[in-house]
């Protein structure tokens, strides 16, 4: 069938939208119906190149680029078609994505660790993972996607160990915010971090994944949340979701946190901003108490390999320096878990929707994104369709 999706071209190039074709599933795949699509960072890093794989990896995947390729990893909607041997949802059903897909069988599956499913090596992968063929065309071209996803199309076909089932009232658009962003900052304290009651917690960098480690931070019981962010709205919007102090920098959080701590310093410190890069993991080892924890959560550019530390500093003062992909939490249950916390009116997510974006308007959305203007655009398709 003939849809609509915002394509990469080549690495550098702008997201543009474009008329493509998709196929009927195969089995195991399921056709969805988009109704929002979230504007993570994760996209740009593989616009931009930070997350486009090395060629060598490339050539053992039989690829020499993985563009053109649809963006979006984050995203909601509505399952209009299954194909052969799909057991797990049918027509009807809404559906969140997740960007590691969970086959439910092997080791780290069956260890309760889904957020490690081996089938995660096909994800920046572009054929699908049933059978290695291609389901998205532009003309005769194949069209990769981001994370075997491709959220940025009006319909798409992805594998069902890329779908999480949610309740048929599961509000769609709060769904999409968690299918990526939201979980990811949440599990980063919660689950990755394990922060406990009465502990102090610093986030760096406010926008949709920070959103999500700052109100983890709350729901834990944290006493103290610093929420520091180069762009003073950012700091601004995280107080109104939990952060009670704020910072423009790490440099001007550390008087801060030792003042709130009696100089005993941070329980966690959640690393969330745009880009990871070496040189900020000495001063966010420095915002960490005795036993801290200091969590990756922010992709570095692939081929990063520079980071300067004080290697004694993690032996003498207990401390963890921490990686994290999706939290560290299993997306078939983080994703329900965080709904429910939405429904209760725990979990903020619609104050976090500075700006709805149409198809049209990735790039838009992205270069507001990269001005600072929003905490996360979203794309409405479908909507509450
Ligand atoms: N580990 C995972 O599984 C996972 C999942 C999703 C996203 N990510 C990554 O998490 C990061 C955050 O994603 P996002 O969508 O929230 O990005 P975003 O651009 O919406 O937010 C990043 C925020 O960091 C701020 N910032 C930038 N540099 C800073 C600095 N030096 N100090 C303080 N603040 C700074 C920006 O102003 C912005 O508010 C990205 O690198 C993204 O690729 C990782
Ligand atoms: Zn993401
Ligand atoms: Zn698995």
């Amino acid at each position: 069938m003939r849809t609509r999706a915002a394509i990469c071209h080549e690495e550098g190039t702008p997201w543009v939208t474009e008329e493509i074709e998709i196929d009927e599933p195969h089995a195991h795949e399921v056709q969805v119906q988009v109704a929002y699509a979230g504007l993570c960072h994760s996209d740009e890093h593989l616009r931009l190149g930070a997350m486009t794989a090395p060629p060598e990896v490339l050539a053992m995947l039989g690829l020499t680029s993985m563009f053109p390729a649809i963006g979006g990893h984050e995203g909601s909607g509505v399952v209009t078609a299954v194909g052969p041997e799909v057991a797990g949802v049918a027509v009807g059903d809404r559906v969140a994505v997740a960007f590691i897909p969970s086959c439910g069988t092997c080791y780290w599956c069956a260890s309760g660790r889904q957020h490690l499913c081996d089938l995660g090596m096909y994800t920046l992968a572009g054929p699908m993972i049933s059978d290695g063929t291609w389901r998205h065309h532009l003309g005769d071209v194949n069209l990769g996607r981001m994370t075997q996803l491709g959220t940025f199309s009006e319909s798409m076909v992805v594998n069902e160990a890329s779908l999480v089932k949610l309740a048929p009232d599961a509000s769609l658009k709060a769904a999409a915010l968690i299918s990526c962003g939201i979980s990811t900052g949440f599990g980063s304290v919660v689950d990755r971090a394990k922060a406990r009651p009465g502990e102090v917690v610093v986030v760096v960098g406010c926008g949709g994944v920070g959103s999500g480690a700052l109100q983890g931070a709350r729901l834990a019981g944290a006493r103290a949340i610093v929420a520091v962010d180069t762009v003073p709205f950012k700091v601004d919007q995280a107080k109104r979701i939990g952060a009670t102090h704020g910072a423009a920098s790490m440099e001007e959080a550390l008087p801060l946190v030792a003042e709130i701590t009696q100089g005993r310093m941070a329980d966690v410190v959640v690393l969330t901003p745009g880009t990871l890069t070496g040189d900020l993991i000495a001063p966010a080892l420095s915002l960490g108490s005795k036993d801290s924890r200091v969590v990756c959560t922010a992709v570095a550019p692939i081929t990063q390999q520079e980071v300067q530390l004080n290697l004694f500093e993690l032996a003498m003062y207990n401390k963890s320096l921490l990686g994290t992909v999706f939290g560290s939490a299993s997306p078939r249950a983080q994703v329900p878990r965080l709904l429910a916390l939405y429904q209760s009116g725990q979990l903020e997510i619609d104050e976090l929707i500075t700006k709805e974006y149409t198809l049209d308007q990735v790039q838009q959305g992205y270069d507001d994104m990269h001005a600072g203007r929003n905490v996360r655009g979203v794309v409405k398709l479908a909507g509450e369709a």
